[in-house]
């Protein structure tokens, strides 16, 4: 099976997960990136079920909208059941780095609402320890001088991600050479860096199921 295979496979058992998990008139949280895409096309055929779905991108909005899926916005929304997204990388406690797309911001304030995460990603991004991909963080562009400083005193070399303004108007530093064997320590650690919007560490809020697609199928993790 290709990777794009894979990210459909389990971007379709995400949409199954959903019909089968999520009352009908519920508002679903949705993610960012080429699986959060076929995951997007696979829900398309529930739009009647739900009441809409909050868009944790610009990117996903349209997707979404393209398909006839109502878009809320998040300050209207009390209460969402399930948040699904892809990741770069997860490890055995199902913590992430996110944000290979820089949408990782409003990926983490969306899943800061749902009771439920549910990662969809292909076998490739399941790893033991984090850090091989680059961890993403989001910067008010002011502050990208101070931040990488800041960031190469942890150990990491961070690199600008040449012409990319994120959907919030800032920057993305890519941080390369971290080996994060306490994701959430780290997580906390870099967020208190003055000028930093966030990191793409989903550690403190992980993912609570696991759809790996793998070349004998579906494997469901908790
Ligand atoms: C976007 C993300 C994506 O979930 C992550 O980059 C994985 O993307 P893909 O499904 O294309 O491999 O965090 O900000």
């Amino acid at each position: 099976m290709t990777q794009d295979e894979l990210k459909q496979a389990v971007a379709q058992a995400a949409a199954d997960y959903v019909a089968a998990n999520v009352p009908a008139g519920s508002i679903i949280g949705v993610g960012t990136g080429s699986t959060a895409n076929f995951f997007i096309d696979a829900i398309a055929p529930l739009k009647d079920k739900y009441k809409g779905a909050v868009a944790s991108s610009e990117a996903t909005k349209k997707r979404l909208e393209g398909h006839g899926f109502p878009v809320l916005d998040l300050n209207d929304v009390d209460s969402i059941p399930v948040y699904v997204d892809g990741a770069d990388e997860i490890d055995g406690g199902l913590n992430m780095i996110k944000g290979g797309g820089g949408a990782l911001t409003r990926e983490k304030i969306v899943a800061a609402v749902a009771q439920t995460f549910v990662c969809i990603c292909d076998a490739s991004k399941r790893v033991e320890v984090m850090g091989k991909f680059p961890l993403p963080v989001e910067v008010i562009p002011m502050a990208r001088a101070h931040v990488a400083r800041e960031l190469a005193k942890l150990g990491g070399t961070p690199v600008l991600r040449e012409g990319f303004v994120t959907d919030n108007g800032n920057l993305i530093l890519d941080v390369k050479g971290l080996a994060i064997t306490d994701p959430k320590g780290l997580e906390a650690q870099i967020n208190q860096i003055t000028g930093v919007v966030t990191n793409g560490l989903f550690a403190v809020r992980p993912a609570n199921v696991l759809l790996l697609g793998t070349a004998e199928g579906v494997k469901t993790i908790v």
